[in-house]
Formats: C-alpha cells, structure tokens, sequence
C-alpha cells in the first residue's frame, strides 16, 4: 500500500473542527439564496479566491461574514450533514466538535436553533454513518466577560449535549484570564474545559490556560516550543495539543510546512495530533491535512497512525470507546503492513 492510500485509509479521529468553518462557497451561496441574503461575490470560486490571510484576525473578519447565511436549524443541520458526509470519505471514525454560539446569538439567531440542528445531524450520524461525536461550545474571546455568562447560561439546559466548553476568536490582546471566572463556572456544572492558546499567542497563554482554566486539551499551543521546560511538562504529562498544520500554513503561524514543529513535537513524545480547523477555508480536511505533513516531513506508517492513537488518547470518550477505536487503527496496521 503507498503512503497516499495509506493515509486515505488510516482511521481518523478529529478534536479541533469549527463547524462554522466547515461551510464550503457552494453551501455559503445555496443558502444566501434560500435565506435571501446578499453576497458580496458572485460566484463560489470568487470566494474561493478572496481566501488569502496574512494572520488570524484577516481569517476571522472573513470567516464570521460568511456565517451570516446561516439562519434557520436546517441550514445548522445541512452544514453539520455535510462535515459528516466528508468524515466519512476521510474515515474519521470520531469527532469533537466546535460551535460559536455568540457568532449566532449576536445577530438575533435563538442559540436552541443553532444547537438543535448541529446536534440533531450529530445523531444522525452516529445512527446512519458510524460516527461518534461530541460538541464543544466555545466562547468567543474578543467578546466581553458578560456575554460569555450569558452564552453559559443559555447552554446549562442543554448540558447532555455538550461535552466542554472552549474559547476561540482573537487570541492577541484577549488572554486566557480574561475568562477565568466563566471557566471555572462552567467547571462547577460539570464542563471540561479547552482552549484555543500559543497558536499566534505567547506561550504565556498556554501556562495560563492550563493554570487558570485547568484545560484538558490545549488547541494549536505550537508555540509551547519556546520554553523546553513546558515542552518537557507536557510530554511528561501528555496534555493533548490538537495542531492544524494547514492552518497554521495558511494564517502564517509557519512560512511553510516543512517549518512546521508537529513531527518534532511527536519525537518529544508530546501527544500532538492533526486537525483541520476551518477546512473550507484552509484548503483541506483530515486527509489533506496528513498527507500535508507526510509531503514535507519524512514520517513512517506508525508514526502517522501515532497522531490517530494519541487524538483517541487526547478524547472525551469512555476507555471502552477508546479501547474500541484502538483496536480499529491496530487492526488497519495489521492489515496495512501485512
Ligand atoms: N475560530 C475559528 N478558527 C479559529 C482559529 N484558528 N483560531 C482562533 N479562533 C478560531
Ligand atoms: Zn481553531
């Protein structure tokens, strides 16, 4: 088996996926049209075109615009559908999901349309396609104390659906103890917590994250490679850091893939694993994002199924689920190397 079709093939677990940014042009203009609203494009590869970042903020101004088309539970429903139907091409066999509600709510969206919908593909996809899932509800950092207790508050009578609350949006200028206080109120009603740190942030974010937010995955934190003794820490410790090589590439975190620090992360036996954060907007999902590391960096078979075993490792699920799945990727090797 060549290394193409075997990272086709590898099974997959993924734990750093915005659903907003899992919406592709042609489902950004099918829905303007269905909800009537305007686009300042004209075609899906016109969008597609505008998608050059020179750093997050470039993304997010972007990305929150193009949220906008989504209006009723359907259209939440039809966009979770068609990250599943991807995970199944991708053969990821889990996912843990991100969603914002405030990017909704904000623009008069009912955050019960926005949850009701996600989740109810969710369990479609369990049911019709295999797929575990989880849902992680992330707050949005640029916006204030306040609004994040509102977005808890709302959350509390759905707490079946959702596994942990995270925190995302513009890591310069908005730090992890900005939120020390809705993190740990979220603690006491039985929430994990993660949170987006050291991706465009100082490593400071990353120490403060786990410290004050007590994280139990760090999301991107590739800048943990600026204090060895954290590296250190964290390999000794296996905290998860859930890394997107092709958005770090394409947001300039790294010139290039080949800059990238997750295979030297893996060697120090941190528990990094690959992801695709905003596929529709960084040019690839799970598959893509390997066979882009795999392109630049020199990997053997076991250390490409190494990044599926930590991210089972890294997840939320019960040890049987994980035995489970363990045994999926042992029974692929077995298969793949016979
Ligand atoms: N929201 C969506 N993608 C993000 C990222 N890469 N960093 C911070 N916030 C985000
Ligand atoms: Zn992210």
């Amino acid at each position: 088996m060549n290394q193409t079709t075997f990272i086709q093939q590898l099974p997959k677990v993924e734990l750093h996926l915005h659903i907003e940014g899992t919406l592709e042009p042609e489902m950004m203009f099918e829905l303007a049209q269905r909800n009537q609203i305007a686009l300042p494009f004209n075609t899906p590869e016109a969008v597609r075109a505008a998608y050059q970042f020179s750093n997050l903020q470039s993304f997010l101004d972007t990305y929150y615009q193009g949220a906008r088309v989504l209006i009723h539970e359907q259209d939440f429903y039809d966009l979770t559908w068609a990250y599943l139907l991807r995970c199944q091409a991708d053969n990821v066999i889990h996912t843990e999901i991100f969603f914002d509600p405030q990017t909704h709510t904000e623009r008069g969206i009912a955050f019960d349309t926005v949850l009701n919908g996600i989740d109810r593909a969710l369990r479609d996809g369990r049911e019709q396609l295999g797929i575990s899932s989880h849902l992680i509800m992330c707050f949005l950092r640029h916006l204030d104390e306040d609004s994040a207790f509102d977005t808890l508050r709302m959350v509390l009578p759905h707490k079946d659906k959702i596994v942990a609350v995270g925190l995302d949006s513009s890591e310069l200028g908005h730090p992890p103890e900005k939120f020390e206080r809705v993190f740990q109120e979220a603690i006491g009603h039985g929430f994990l917590t993660v949170a987006h740190a050291g991706e465009e942030g100082p490593v400071e974010n990353i120490h403060n994250s786990l410290e004050l937010l007590s994280i139990s995955r760090i999301d991107h934190g590739v800048r943990c490679v600026d204090d060895s003794a954290l590296v250190e820490k964290l390999a000794q410790r296996r905290v998860p850091l859930t890394v997107c090589p092709l958005s770090n590439t394409k947001l300039k975190v790294f010139d290039h893939m080949d800059r990238h620090n997750i295979v030297e992360l893996l060697r120090r036996n941190v528990c990094v694993t690959i992801n695709s954060d905003d596929p529709a907007y960084f040019g690839g999902y799970m598959t893509d994002n390997f066979q882009a590391v795999a392109n630049s960096h020199a990997l053997t078979p076991q250390e490409l199924a190494q990044f599926t075993l930590n991210a089972i490792e890294a997840s939320f699920i019960d040890d049987a689920h994980k035995q489970r799945l363990t045994r999926q990727v042992q029974d692929f090797m077995h298969q793949a190397l016979a």
